[in-house]
């Protein structure tokens, strides 16, 4: 069986192509995949899915396929602002929108696997959930379909991200932490304002602020260890408006990144109190507050991780990469808090073709021809998850 889901995912290929092509000319941003799932939805019903709404502009296609476990493979839909700059046949129709992360390429190759596993039904035992959803980018989508009850029960769920770091025909399955939680903070320091030629009359919240932004960075140096990492960046800095006036505030944003829960408490606690402490040092009053939109951190599941590699090595589809922790983030960790997990890196940089552009660039791209590897992977790990249990 195994080499018939191979057979099928090469043959489907052109298809993938297709598909991805489409959904790259028709970027949609988040929460607006109305085309997108529409044309996801209408696949599905054609493949014998039943079809269920999630999350406003996700969908979600269930193929029960008698007594068994609960196996859900995940694609995610949207794209990003971003004007694109490649000259390529299938560029961007929309000004403004582009499909910079590759999760176009996502939702067709599950697609494909879609139509593999609809294929193969009689020889499958429990339930397939393929997720498509919205709103992977800054939207929380994953949190809004585990919100609704979508994960409650699954056993296992799957996730392939396309990488323009590793190169195609190499895909990267690391057991473990693989990305980090985020979180987003804003500081307010309040001082008193006053002439720009007179800062002994007024308390001067810019200067606390550069203090603060240093001590920051220090918290990283001196007090978590290197070999845990922790990324703090204020990424916006926004006081007064003019030449010679002292303003009342100096408001700061930006992200932190942990890659376990421990090092994120400490340094959540220590930047509160680094704000605090040295806002007061400087006369001024220092609040820090930590934004509602937390994405955990993305912890592989090393027994699905084990079975995953036995699998791609067993097909010989793919060359198994080392993959190391990386500090950006992805709500795929949400599905992780209710089953267990695994995010796999498809490689699809290729040098040859000039494919070696980062992720959310304006000329980021996939090599097309990895493609069919993660429909395959796709199916493979469903069949052979359902098959196990
Ligand atoms: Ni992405």
């Amino acid at each position: 069986m195994e080499d018939v889901i191979v057979r099928m995912a090469r043959e489907l290929g052109e298809y993938v192509i297709e598909r991805r092509r489409d959904f790259h000319m028709y970027p949609e941003l988040k929460y607006e995949e109305y085309r997108t799932s529409e044309a996801v939805a209408s696949e599905l019903r054609k493949s014998g899915y039943e079809v269920r709404r999630a999350a406003g502009t996700g969908v979600i296609g269930v193929l029960r396929c008698g007594e068994g476990p609960v196996v859900a493979l995940r694609a995610d839909m949207d794209a990003l602002p971003i004007q694109e700059e490649n000259d390529v046949p299938y560029r961007s129709r929309v000004p403004g929108k582009m499909h910079a992360c590759g999760h176009d390429a996502h939702t067709a190759m599950l697609l494909g696997a879609a139509r593999i596993l609809a294929s193969i039904k009689g020889s499958l035992k429990g339930t397939i959930k393929l997720i498509f959803q919205p709103a992977e980018e800054g939207g929380l989508g994953a949190k809004k379909i585990v919100e609704e009850g979508h994960l409650d029960d699954v056993d296992a769920v799957f996730g392939i991200h396309v990488s323009a770091d590793l190169p195609a025909g190499c895909v990267g399955v690391k057991e473990g932490p693989l990305l980090a939680a985020a979180d987003s903070f804003t500081v307010r320091i309040r001082g008193k304002g006053g002439h720009g030629a007179a800062p002994h009359q007024a308390i001067d919240p810019v200067v606390a602020a550069a203090d603060i932004i240093n001590a920051y960075q220090k918290i990283v140096s001196r007090e978590v260890s290197h070999l845990n990492p922790v990324i703090i960046s204020v990424t916006q800095v926004t006081a007064g408006t003019t030449f010679n006036v002292i303003p009342q505030e100096a408001v700061m944003r930006g992200t932190i990144r942990t890659l376990d829960e421990d090092a994120r408490t400490y340094v959540l606690r220590r930047m509160k109190e680094v704000t605090e402490g040295y806002a007061k040092a400087m006369r001024c009053s220092g609040e820090f507050i930590i934004e509602p939109d937390h994405v955990p951190a993305t912890i592989n599941d090393p027994e699905l991780a084990e079975f995953a590699k036995e699998v791609i090595k067993s097909v010989g589809i793919a060359e198994l990469a080392e993959v190391k922790p990386m500090m950006i983030s992805e709500d795929f960790s949400f599905y992780t808090t209710k089953a267990k997990g695994l995010f796999i890196i498809l490689g699809t940089r290729n040098e040859e073709k000039g494919i070696t552009y980062p992720h959310h660039h304006p000329k980021f791209d996939v090599d097309e021809s990895a493609l069919y590897i993660g429909t395959a992977i796709h199916a493979l790990l469903a069949y052979k998850y359902l098959a196990r249990h």
